[in-house]
């Protein structure tokens, strides 16, 4: 029970790997309160944890933001965990967009909504001199997998992260980052119904040889926020199958003929 009367606030986890989150930090104890834009589905997953509460929230609006924050507070009366965890994607690279408002809003969500939660979250850890904050970035955040404005708003919250590590570390609050690859998640689940043997292909690029479950990036989360991670701060941990350490296919390519 790592999270015994820990306050942890997950946002986007209606779905996926906030969902996934949710459930790994209500089974070790903590008061789980699940965040999303989408209220129904944020009931849905508090609904099926022990005591976690339901919120809507769209981290675009800093002044509902602090507001959820200050009912966190005066119902539990502290913060202790942050998981930065929503997101939305849309398709189009840079070239093929044609207006701003779309790559603006995906910063806003992607970049800026980590920002705003922090913001927010900070002044109740620091008055704790106590808090663990942990980004979900992406190893799009780290190389090119596609998705360029999503990218670089993965990029960063990895600068995101180092930042507030090291200006808020003498303050008790340590702040890490994930990166996961591709991880079987609705989105991905879904395009696989329709294209079969999808998932499969994706996992062929992988040095573990397949994509990783939601669960498996909760485990990460968890350990970063908890004491066990206690000397570790302002780091990006890909969980990822191995898939940032090369070109495994290029490398097969180059040493092929005895070289
Ligand atoms: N699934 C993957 O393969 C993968 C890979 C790398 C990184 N990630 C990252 O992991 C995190 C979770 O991904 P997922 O696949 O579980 O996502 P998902 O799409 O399943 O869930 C994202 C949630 O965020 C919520 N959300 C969207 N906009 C919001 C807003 N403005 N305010 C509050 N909530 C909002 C959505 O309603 C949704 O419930 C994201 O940060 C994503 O970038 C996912």
């Amino acid at each position: 029970m790592r999270f015994a009367e820990q306050v942890v606030l997950i946002t986007g986890a209606g779905s996926g790997i906030g969902r996934a989150t949710a459930g790994l930090f209500a089974a070790e104890g903590a008061q789980v309160v699940v965040l999303d834009i989408d209220g129904d589905r944020a009931a849905e997953t508090a609904e099926a944890l022990d005591g976690a509460v339901a919120l809507t929230l769209d981290i675009r609006d800093l002044a509902a933001a602090a507001t959820v924050v200050d009912q966190v507070l005066a119902d539990f009366g502290r913060v202790d965990v942050l998981v930065n965890n929503a997101m939305r994607i849309s398709a189009g690279e840079l070239d093929e967009r044609d207006d701003d408002a779309d790559m603006l809003d995906e910063l806003d969500v992607d970049l800026l909504g980590a920002f705003r939660m922090t913001r927010v979250c900070l002044p109740a850890m620091r008055r704790q001199r106590r808090g663990a904050i942990v980004n979900v970035a992406s190893v799009n955040g780290l190389g090119y997998f596609g998705n360029d404005v999503y990218s670089a708003a993965k990029a960063g919250l990895v600068s995101l992260t180092r930042s507030v590590a090291a200006r808020h570390g003498r303050d008790g609050v340590r702040c890490n980052a994930v990166a996961p690859g591709t991880i079987a998640t609705p989105t991905w689940t879904e395009r696989a119904e329709l294209e079969p043997g999808f998932l499969e292909r994706m996992g062929s690029y992988y040095p573990l040889g397949r994509v990783g479950r939601p669960e498996e990036v909760a485990e990460a989360i968890a350990f970063l926020a908890s004491d066990q991670a206690s000397w570790i701060t302002g780091v990006t941990l890909p969980v990822d199958g191995g898939l940032m350490t090369g070109q495994v296919v290029m490398a097969r390519d180059l040493t092929a003929g005895g070289a």
